[in-house]
């Protein structure tokens, strides 16, 4: 099996030569709980964590934390193992923070994100004393102003503003941009330092900025620190205001297909470390915190999608691939490739190491002609039945999911040597018709 950087660390093979996770044969593990099913790799997961807390502690000594980006996935079993990590979490919605506090996570290990929270949204948080409110626009600045006036003890604020730097990665996922949705414009910081200046339940404690996802470079993360010490050296000359914390958002790349070159994550914390310790040495400012929020990074190389080639399609000679394998899942568990481009790598989870026959497309079942996991991928002659696996598969599918051709959602299992948790069983139509109303008389 090639590529092996984008299975999970405990990748290995059963006793038939087949794929294994933490010594569980994937054939057996789909044969059990069905198709499609989502597995992660426990070890991988908190191997990950510690080393961004070990790297960042190296790079950016002091009080510097690392928190999950939630969206790229979670649920209340995979909160709680990254809290055990110890690091904190973003939230972007009342959701993500009902299923952290679920898993008992103090709301001060977390940030609140969000171009368009609502009100309800904000004055929960607030009142559960979140550790910080990540504040995109002047709208919303204001606004907090007033939901938080009076408070005994001022809600921690952080400003996020775009940095103008643009990225080299799907325009869907970057965000840095001058036009980007995301953040306070550059010239819009003094009106926002005059909104905070004047208001009693806020304290600006940090400036923040992300520039996208899927950045294989520090170039784009050392420029965004030396955007944001600008403007805590502006926000300190002109407006008296103190920022002791930097959070340089997510984006860490991850390889989904063999051969990119991704930056290792002690690398990339030692880069981010020396760019805030000259700059603050530059600009005369006091050693500031450092925070990131990575997502994918984390969660993305722990999680293999397991699907069943249900049917197969034949092209014609002069097509780029043999045929269509349809598989039982596609968009509504991994919208990634149609949404944008993503790209996979697959294997046949009995024979992985297998030489490739034909080159085919993976299509998903779903009633749209985008939903295509994988195009051209070359695989061994594959029978109905079989069982494909889709590697680096854990950011941004399942938090993604949806209900299209009302499908239910796949199950979620944590893979550890010991055994076998069900983070989130497979949805049922049941579920789903739980929420329908039949159609009342008008009479
Ligand atoms: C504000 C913010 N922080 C962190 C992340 C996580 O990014 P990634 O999953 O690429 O690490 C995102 C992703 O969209 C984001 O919007």
């Amino acid at each position: 099996m090639e590529a092996t950087d984008l299975w999970p660390l405990s990748a290995g093979r059963s006793a038939q030569g087949g794929l294994a996770i933490a010594g569980h044969d994937l054939e057996a593990l789909a044969d059990t709980y069905g198709t499609p099913t989502y597995v992660f790799d426990e070890a991988t997961i908190r191997d990950t964590c510690r080393r961004y807390r070990t790297a960042l502690a190296a790079g950016a000594p002091g009080a510097s934390r690392v928190h999950y980006a939630g969206k790229a996935w979670l649920t209340t079993g995979l909160a709680r193992l990254i809290a055990d990590e110890g690091l904190g979490l973003d939230v972007v919605s009342a959701g993500e923070f009902a299923v952290a506090r679920r898993a008992g996570i103090d709301p001060a290990a977390m940030h609140l994100h969000g171009n368009a929270t609502p009100t309800d949204e904000l004055q929960l948080v607030l009142a559960a004393g979140i550790g910080q409110i990540v504040v995109d626009s002047l709208d919303t600045l204001e606004h907090l102003a007033r939901l938080s006036a009076g408070r005994a003890r001022p809600q921690p604020i952080a400003l996020r503003v775009t940095p103008e730097i643009v990225t080299e990665t799907h325009q869907h996922i970057q965000t840095g941009h001058a036009s980007a949705k995301f953040g306070l414009p550059l010239a819009a910081l003094d009106r926002a330092a005059r909104v905070l200046n004047a208001a009693d339940g806020m304290v600006p404690t940090a400036l923040h900025a992300h520039l996208g996802s899927q950045i294989f470079s520090t170039s784009p993360f050392t420029a965004a620190i030396d955007v944001l010490l600008a403007c805590a050296v502006r926000l300190r000359d002109e407006h008296r205001i103190i920022i002791e914390e930097l959070n340089i958002g997510g984006g860490l790349g991850v390889p989904t297909t063999g051969g990119q070159a991704a930056l290792s994550i002690e690398g990339y914390a030692a880069a981010l470390g020396t760019a805030l310790r000259d700059g603050c040495r530059r600009h005369g400012l006091a050693p500031l915190r450092l925070v990131i929020e990575p997502g994918r990074s984390i969660i993305a190389r722990a999680g293999v999608a397991l699907y069943r080639v249900i049917a197969s399609k034949p092209l014609p000679a002069d097509s780029d691939a043999a045929r269509y394998l349809h598989l039982d899942g596609g968009m509504g568990d991994n919208i990634r490739p149609a949404l944008y481009g993503a790209q996979y790598h697959a294997v046949l989870v009995a024979q992985p190491d297998a030489p490739a026959d034909e080159v085919v497309h993976l299509a998903g079942r779903y009633c749209e002609s985008g939903d295509v996991l994988i195009h051209r991928i070359p695989l061994p002659r594959a029978a109905i039945g079989d069982v494909v696996a889709l590697a680096s598969a854990g950011a941004y599918t399942l938090s993604m999911a949806s209900n299209y051709n009302w499908v239910p959602r796949p199950p979620a299992l944590l893979l550890r040597r010991e055994g076998i948790q069900v983070l989130q069983r497979r949805e049922t139509i049941d579920d789903m018709l739980a929420r329908e109303a039949l159609l009342a008389s008008m009479e």
